[in-house]
């Protein structure tokens, strides 16, 4: 029989967390724990938490009340509560479930490791840390777990203040992370099998460590040995610099694709969200994508529904879409977080309204996305493999530099994976394109 410890982790939210939790389920290795996939048979399970909308919270709380149940036919089994909802309700969360032993929050992940090693009931490490002090959980890939694509963190926290938005409490103010630490962490994840690096943080523009800022950042990355291709995200669309369009369209390795959280498309309702730039100048800055990265692809994040927003305001979002022609978009209603300025607004949206908002919107962009992907067919793209695709009928699976998914079949294609291989596309799906390897 298999003695070894189990442990499970269950991660809400960005990629942030999913960053965090590699980190996590690294450390947990190097104390003798094996990662499984389900809870039942954990020894220990930890949940990364999420707090961006309501619904995530609320997913994280039915998940510790099922985790609480297998608590009580295994006693001895450890729950740890990590992420942002731990940072801002941990001990409440705690009192509420006796069941979990540690409460980690967002600046104290390194933590985890000091508590394998004295695992007291009850812990909480909560504590802000200052710019000086904080370090970054270096990646310690070698355990299977990295793929083609590998994130690589470049910065904690945001120094925003936009005025629905709970991550500068939840993960506290913005610390870039040195630029020689970053480079050893792409390497690292390189050596362990990964040909894409993205970089990640909630403000990659604002990166301003070393030569260059973000744009020297993005080519020195681009430059290391054994990166096919470099992704960025989230930028923010009033820190995104003319250097770093130009270093995009001048790179090959650099993937010609812009996330860029737009929120709204009326000034007015970017003004009361504190977003810092207005309709025009977010069009700008599509403007010198356009010119500078032919064939760029730009996808955003929109709220609808956030307090104030007349129907005239939506119509402006709505023809944002007519504009810019997203290749995809998140869209979400505006859920009141607790603490933000958006909270103390009086001239909240009727959930209704908010709703049948936001169905109008995701029904035209379904539209322009489909318009998109047909527009590839008959086109020849190059295609970096990730591997078998998950529809399980031996295609393989990849994207395009622009973001698209493509399934492709051909023979011995198992080999191909983490090669840049040209794909004759040949339909249109409702989200992914197929294809035939050249
Ligand atoms: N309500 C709805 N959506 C939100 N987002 C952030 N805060 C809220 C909120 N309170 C969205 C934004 C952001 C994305 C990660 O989540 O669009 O870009
Ligand atoms: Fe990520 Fe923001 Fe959710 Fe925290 S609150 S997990 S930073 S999306």
């Amino acid at each position: 029989m298999d003695n070894k410890k189990k442990a499970f982790i269950h991660t809400f939210g960005c990629q942030m967390n999913e960053y965090d939790s590699m980190r996590y389920a690294e450390v947990l290795q190097r104390h003798g724990y094996d990662m499984v996939d389900e809870p039942k048979k954990a020894d220990m399970i930890l949940l990364n938490s999420c707090s961006i909308r309501e619904k995530a919270e609320q997913k994280l709380l039915s998940a510790l009340g099922r985790y609480v149940v297998y608590h009580k036919n295994k006693p001895e089994m450890k729950i740890v509560l990590a992420g942002c909802t731990a940072q801002l309700r941990g001990v409440e969360i705690m009192k509420r479930f006796a069941e979990i032993d540690m409460v980690m929050g967002t600046d104290n992940s390194w933590r985890l490791e000091e508590w394998l090693q004295n695992p007291l009931s009850g812990a909480r490490y909560l504590n802000r840390t200052s710019v000086e002090e904080y370090s970054f959980c270096s990646a310690a890939p070698g355990g299977g777990g990295v793929g083609v694509s590998a994130n690589v963190t470049i910065m904690k926290g945001c120094d925003n203040r936009c005025a629905y938005c709970v991550v500068p409490a939840a993960r506290g103010p913005r610390i870039d992370r040195p630029r020689g630490s970053i480079i050893q962490e792409v390497d690292k994840m390189v050596s362990a099998g990964a040909r894409e690096i993205v970089l990640l943080g909630q403000n990659v523009n604002a990166y301003r460590r070393g030569p260059e800022g973000f744009a020297g950042l993005l080519k020195s990355v681009a430059e290391r040995p054994g990166v096919s291709r470099v992704r960025f995200t989230t930028s923010h669309p009033r820190d995104l610099d003319i250097q770093t369009v130009k270093a995009v369209g001048e790179t090959p390795e650099i993937c010609p694709h812009f996330h860029l959280p737009v929120q709204s498309g009326s000034t007015r309702v970017l003004r009361r969200m504190g977003r810092g730039y207005t309709r025009e100048d977010y069009l700008t800055r599509v403007g010198w994508i356009r010119e500078n990265v032919p064939g760029a692809a730009v996808s955003t994040d929109i709220i609808v529904g956030f307090p104030g927003e007349t129907e005239d305001d939506f119509n402006e979002t709505m023809s944002l879409l007519e504009k810019v022609r997203y290749t995809f978009i998140y869209s979400f209603c505006y859920s009141d977080r607790p603490d933000t300025r958006a909270e103390k607004m009086t001239d909240g949206v009727e959930p209704e309204a908010a709703s049948s908002r936001l169905a109008m919107l995701q029904r035209r962009q379904e539209e322009i996305s489909t318009e998109n992907l047909r527009s590839w067919v008959d086109k020849v793209g190059e295609v970096l493999v990730e591997g078998p695709s998950r529809q399980g009928n031996g295609q393989m699976m990849g994207r395009l530099p622009t973001f698209e998914i493509v399934n492709f079949g051909s023979e011995g294609s198992e080999e191909l994976t983490g090669e840049v291989v040209r794909v004759e596309i040949t339909a249109a799906g409702h989200h992914t394109l197929e294809g035939r390897h050249l």
